[in-house]
């Protein structure tokens, strides 16, 4: 499976926004590198998946907290997005420990489409579209 690459439709209009998106990519396409380079110990996938749970977390919050000062009105379906990405990624987390190599990358790539197509294209461009950018 190819890697996912960035988007023109990922775009939410915002500039700072959209670099922090490319970076959240980048790291997962990292990541997926690192396995294919055969780096693959329980204790590197851990601190890898470790790192990219912490770092889509605070980008989450930082989104949440710009939702609730501005009293937005679709921070209800937008956070539990947020949250069912979060418990998948914590999912692929698990299966990594008890299943296959391949079976947790396809699931990694897989579930970054969907975030990146579903979750960029449809919440983050509807905040940013009608709120502009967080303070960072
Ligand atoms: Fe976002
Ligand atoms: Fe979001």
């Amino acid at each position: 499976m190819a890697l996912v690459g960035w988007k023109k439709e990922y775009e939410t209009g915002i500039e700072s926004v959209d670099e922090e998106h490319k970076e959240l990519l980048a790291l997962i396409n990292e990541t997926t590198a690192k396995l294919r380079a055969d780096l693959h110990t329980v204790e590197n996938i851990e601190s890898y998946l470790g790192e990219i749970h912490a770092k889509i977390s605070a980008h989450f919050a930082l989104e949440e907290r710009f939702m609730r000062d501005a009293s937005y009105s679709h921070l209800k379906p937008h956070k539990d997005d947020h949250e069912r990405l979060l418990d998948d990624l914590r999912r692929i987390m698990v299966n990594y420990r008890s299943g296959s190599y391949l079976q947790f990358e396809q699931s990694l790539i897989q579930h970054l489409n969907d975030w990146f197509m579903i979750h960029f294209t449809t919440h983050d461009s509807l905040l940013h579209g009608e709120l502009g950018d967080h303070p960072h």
